[in-house]
């Protein structure tokens, strides 16, 4: 049987091993707390507006307009979230640990935000607010773009409530049509002039070989403890095969999350059910210290 729901038992075999590489692997219910819908769960954005048909180079090929409209949205609501304390605590403990390394399949940048170390984060999906050229010959890429809205067509975008919005809310209300954006009112690489993209990783589509690269790198330098799953239903490759590497590295999972399969752990693996934004603090606690008034550590 896994340890469920036993703090003293996680605390205990964390400060039994001060010295040793942690991983983690994070998904969207890390950043539920922050108020961002995660994919498959209830509220799902993708399962309301069918993801696999939105989130495709072939959707975008058919219609930009109405991808870039979904992506503009993303990009809205990430900008107006906040970092909550399961990211600082990840933060906090990246900064205690040189040795931690988290992966994470967010694209909302809230860990970035949060103040996570690059050098031990990796963005398995990439991120909204990176942009690049769609024209596979053409290298543009920008980072860190956070205009809002990126060009006056996205607008309606970037309206949050009814009260507000002058035009239907697009991707909220399935019942509501859908503004059709022309290709010549999209943003365009300054290079070639071809559509710009969201520089994330839709269906289909390989992940950053170099990215992949570093990431075992790091895996095959030595044993790992433990491989925190926060937030995610790890069912989305090569993400999900993480957790059997760092398992087949001698690592025990512990898995933070709002449900928690039992029968998938082994009898040295760790589960925590509930929101990561209040376990993930208090399962860290003995490295990161006790949270301050504004939601940080140490
Ligand atoms: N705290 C912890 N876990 C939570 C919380 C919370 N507050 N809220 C929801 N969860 C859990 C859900 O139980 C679910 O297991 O977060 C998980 C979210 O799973 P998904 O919606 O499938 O998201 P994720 O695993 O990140 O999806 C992976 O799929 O759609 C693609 O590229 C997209 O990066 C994404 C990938």
């Amino acid at each position: 049987m896994p340890i469920i729901n036993d703090i003293p038992a996680f605390h205990a075999f964390l400060t039994t091993n001060p010295n040793s590489r942690i991983l983690a692997l994070c998904g969207a219910g890390l950043s539920a707390a922050s108020g961002l819908p995660t994919f498959r769960g209830a509220g799902g954005l993708w399962r309301n507006h069918d993801a696999t048909r939105l989130a495709t180079p072939e959707a975008f090929r058919a219609d930009p307009g109405l991808v870039w409209l979904f992506y503009a949205y993303r990009r809205h609501m990430a900008l107006e979230a906040k970092p909550n304390p399961a990211h600082h605590a990840l933060a906090a403990l990246a900064r205690q640990r040189r040795k931690f390394l988290c992966l994470t399949q967010n694209v909302d940048n809230l860990s970035q935000r949060a103040g996570h170390p690059p050098s031990q984060l990796r963005t398995l999906h990439g991120n909204l607010f990176t942009l690049k050229c769609f024209n596979r010959r053409c290298s543009h890429v920008e980072h860190n773009n956070t205009a809002d809205p990126l060009v006056p067509s996205l607008a309606p975008a970037s309206v949050t409530t009814p009260a507000d919005a002058t035009r239907p809310l697009p991707l909220v209300d399935a019942d509501v049509p859908l503004v059709h954006i022309p290709a010549s009112e999209l943003p365009r690489c300054p290079q070639c002039a071809s559509l710009l993209r969201p520089g994330v990783v839709w269906f289909g589509e390989q992940l950053d070989g170099a990215l992949l690269g570093e990431i075992y790198e790091w895996l095959d330098e030595g044993p790992i403890s433990v491989i925190f799953v926060v937030g995610t239903g790890a069912q989305v490759w090569p993400a999900a095969g993480y957790v059997q590497e760092a398992a087949a590295r001698g690592a025990r999972v512990c898995v933070v999350n709002t449900e928690v399969a039992e029968e998938t752990l082994g009898p040295e693996d760790f589960g925590f059910v509930g929101d990561a934004a209040v376990l993930l603090p208090r399962l860290l606690e003995p490295v990161i210290g006790s949270t301050k008034d504004d939601g940080t550590f140490e």
